[in-house]
């Protein structure tokens, strides 16, 4: 049976750096469980996987954390037929060759333009001067919406994460947060409008057309459009930054990757694994269940930790290395055999959606800086810093290379 370890999840030094939290739970077979806010945070990769693939684990949290921000429900609030459907949906809307060569149009375009910018100083720091930008813009014009305004969106977007991913928030958070929100969606509703019943591609005149599958109000698509915009933009500037942050801490593995451009493919995987973007997945128990020999009643609160049961050492051999031949090593030779999967993007019903998308987006435009940022390094000294453990990501990963003094070879966004 898991042992149970008491901590306290706001504790400054677990939230600065939680992996010695996750290598006590593992070294102790154990959960942990903070009285305070009287939920249990699961870092066992199997127990995470039944967490994430049981139906007894719902996601009714997201109805106090994710509905208020949104006005309506989220994807992941729904079940059933409606959530197999809506699901269906925003996968169609992400993928498919005409849809996927569209976005890799916008991925190209978005990442030239933002680098432009860079190339001839040599230096970028590939969060606060790439990155979050990058996200929204890549994000909003996928789902065919203006990007005119992408400065006010991130704004909003920053708000409403807040409220989503804190677990106590202040009055004068929450009450910056509602704000955000209500100018999120005033500023989306009449784009809802615009766009229902047009004919063009993308993610709204689908959820808005009957004939498609979708026939939702103008309240219940903003609302899922929120969502989609809240799930894409926030990981995905994390993660490549965390992917230049380990090919550029490895010079022989960086040259590896640069010469075989095959190796990006597990080197974002491996990326995902030890560094992953969503720390925490929040459920609640709908009927007792147990865990790891440990009985939980109904009602109990749950956090499944990704972060941590992607570091298991007894599904993943070495955890704390970061290994681009992992998944090849573990088809040959497992420890955890087809179990061994990391779960950045969830497993079971609720897996990312985006997930597809995601790494497509992360391999074509790590390629483009590949091409461009020649010399790369970190300025001498750089230490990674990180924030947030709901999701988490560098604060900032500045990186120096050879400035262009010539034509910058690369275009405007148009
Ligand atoms: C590196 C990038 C990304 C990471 C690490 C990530 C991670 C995750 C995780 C862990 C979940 C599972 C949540 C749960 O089980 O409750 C999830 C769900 C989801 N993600 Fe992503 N995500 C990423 C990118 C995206 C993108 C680009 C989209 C845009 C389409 C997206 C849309 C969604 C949606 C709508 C869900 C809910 C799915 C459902 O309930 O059926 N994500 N994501």
């Amino acid at each position: 049976m898991r042992n149970i370890i008491e901590f306290d999840a706001m504790d400054p030094a677990f939230q600065r750096d939680p992996i010695p939290m996750f290598e006590r739970l593992h070294a102790a077979d154990a959960m942990l469980l903070d009285p305070a806010i009287d939920a249990y945070f699961l870092g066992r990769h199997e127990d995470v996987a039944q967490a994430l693939r049981s139906d007894v684990f719902t996601t009714a949290p997201l109805a106090e954390s994710a509905q208020p921000m949104m006005g309506d429900r989220v994807l992941a609030q729904m079940e059933g037929q409606e959530h197999k459907a809506k699901r269906g949906l925003v996968l169609s809307a992400f993928s498919g060759r005409s849809n996927r060569e569209r976005h890799a149009q916008i991925i190209a375009r978005v990442t030239s333009a933002l680098l432009a910018e860079s190339l001839r100083r040599g230096r970028l720091d590939l969060i606060n001067d790439f990155g979050k930008a990058y996200s929204m813009l890549v994000t909003l014009e996928a789902l065919g919406l203006p990007t005119d305004r992408y400065l006010d969106v991130i704004a909003w977007h920053s708000g409403v994460a807040t409220f989503v991913t804190s677990l106590r928030l202040t009055e004068a958070q929450r009450l910056h947060s509602v704000a955000c929100s209500q100018a999120f969606i005033a500023y989306l509703t009449p784009l809802v409008e615009d766009l229902r019943g047009s004919s063009r591609d993308g993610l709204i005149p689908l959820l808005c057309n009957p004939a498609a599958g979708g026939g939702m109000t103008t309240p219940e698509t903003v609302a899922l459009v929120l969502n989609v915009v809240l799930a894409a933009a926030e990981p995905s500037d994390k993660a490549l930054a965390y992917l230049f942050h380990h090919l550029v801490s490895c010079p022989t593995l960086l040259d590896r990757v640069r010469n075989d451009r095959h190796l990006l493919a597990p080197a974002i995987a491996e990326t995902l694994r030890i560094s992953s973007p969503v720390q925490l997945i929040p459920r609640q128990i709908n009927d007792d269940a147990t865990v790891g020999g440990v009985r939980l009643a109904a009602g109990t609160r749950v956090f499944c930790m990704p972060g941590a049961a992607n570091r298991d050492p007894s599904v993943f051999r070495d955890p704390t290395t970061f290994d681009i031949n992992r998944r090849k090593a573990a088809q040959q030779a497992p420890i955890g055999g087809a179990a061994s999967m990391h779960f950045a993007f969830g497993t079971g019903t609720h897996m990312c959606v985006g997930a597809a998308f995601s790494l497509m987006q992360l391999e074509l435009t790590a390629n483009i800086l590949l091409d461009h940022l020649r010399d790369l390094r970190t300025p001498p000294g750089f230490m990674l810093e990180e924030e947030g453990f709901y999701t988490r990501g560098p604060v900032a990963m500045p990186l120096e290379f050879a400035p262009y003094d010539g034509a910058v070879p690369l275009g405007p966004r148009t």
